[in-house]
């Protein structure tokens, strides 16, 4: 195990190391908060969405019938794990986002069946989701230096562990969740911290039919809306504010335009917001909107585009029978 990933006092068998704790959490929401709840229209960054309580929610996400994603991308794993691993000839997987790295088990059992795999990092905002997650794998690969590393792969992709020949997955469509600009800015650090040799392995939602769309960000029973108005339950522990979420409406679009899902939280009354941490009193109009979240679709040559605009080359491109969800598996 490397100096740097000292035992979790949890999970004695995986590496953990908290960049986030170190690099203070708390002032990057104070931030956020600040510029999002300030600015014309309001917005917050979906990063927020993620702790104990809005991890359970995504995973809820995952198992309604409305929300295809992940079943589709599931489905091309099964399909193409093995090939991915042989193509990208990787012995370390290091998965951006990784959440409860359900989908992460079939290219790691792909890679252990090819005899290669050494080593598995897991990269989240969320420890306690994270370190469950890194745990079990560690039990389920006896032998393979699992990592857990708590890191914002916005700001820490520099840090992460750089042996073996790797692998960067970056799963679930997560990458949509990025505006177009920081987008460009994370797949060009990305590309920088990679050596000849390793590959990343994108997972992006494709553009589809706009009723199927807004279904999968507005299920029939709540569960998305639950998600949606957990930012303000952080926003209220972590900042002592005194949102009431029960006020917020949640709203999913499909603006063409971009492209984009958007999710927003819709003020149902007049209201006055207070954020002691940060002395700021915010006001909603009834029926202002806080932009929470966008989720870009994608296409198969905008795709390549990008990738190849920050320095990678196109090797695999997969979907799913029906069309509806990517992998890619790109070169340096
Ligand atoms: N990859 C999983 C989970 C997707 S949910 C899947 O495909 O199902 C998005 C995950 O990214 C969450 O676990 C969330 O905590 C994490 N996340 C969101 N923003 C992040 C950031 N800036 N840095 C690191 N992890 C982040
Ligand atoms: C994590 N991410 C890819 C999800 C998505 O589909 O954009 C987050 C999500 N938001 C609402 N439902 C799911």
């Amino acid at each position: 195990m490397p100096v740097s990933h000292p035992a979790s006092p949890a999970h004695p068998s995986v590496g953990f190391v908290d960049h986030l704790e170190r690099s203070n959490p708390r002032l990057d929401l104070e931030h956020d908060v600040r510029a999002g709840l300030t600015a014309t229209p309001k917005w917050l960054p979906p990063k927020w969405f993620y702790d104990a309580v809005g991890s359970d929610l995504f995973t809820r996400i995952t198992r309604l019938d409305e929300y295809y994603p992940t079943r589709r991308e599931l489905a091309i794993m099964r399909e193409r794990a093995g090939d991915i691993a042989a193509a990208s000839g990787a012995d370390t997987l290091v998965e951006l986002g990784s959440g409860t790295s359900e989908k992460t088990v079939l290219l790691l059992d792909a890679m252990a069946a090819g005899d290669s795999l050494r080593a598995y990092t897991a990269v989240d905002v969320d420890a306690t989701t994270l370190l469950k997650a890194a745990g079990r794998l560690a039990a389920r690969y006896p032998g393979v230096a699992v990592r857990a590393v708590r890191a914002d792969f916005e700001r820490h992709l520099a840090l992460l562990p750089r042996d073996g020949r790797r692998m960067v997955a970056f799963l679930g469509g997560t990458i949509g969740n990025l505006e177009p600009a920081a987008r460009r800015a994370f797949l060009k650090s990305l590309h920088d911290t990679l050596r000849p040799g390793d590959t990343f392995l994108l997972g992006a939602d494709l553009v589809k039919d706009r009723a199927r769309l807004v279904a999968a960000y507005d299920d029939a029973s709540g569960v998305t809306a639950a998600f949606n108005r957990n930012v303000l339950h952080v926003v209220n522990r972590e900042l002592g504010a005194d949102f009431d979420p029960a006020l917020f409406e949640h709203v999913a679009l499909f603006d063409e335009d971009n492209e984009w899902i958007e999710m927003r939280l819709r003020a149902t009354r007049d209201m006055r917001v207070r954020i002691p941490a940060l002395g700021l009193t915010v006001s909603l109009a009834d029926g202002e909107e806080i932009r929470t979240e966008i989720s870009s679709k994608f296409r198969r040559e905008g795709l390549k585009e990008e990738l190849g605009d920050a320095g990678f080359a196109v090797q695999r491109f997969y979907t799913d029978p029906a069309g509806d969800f990517s992998l890619t598996l790109a070169a340096v």
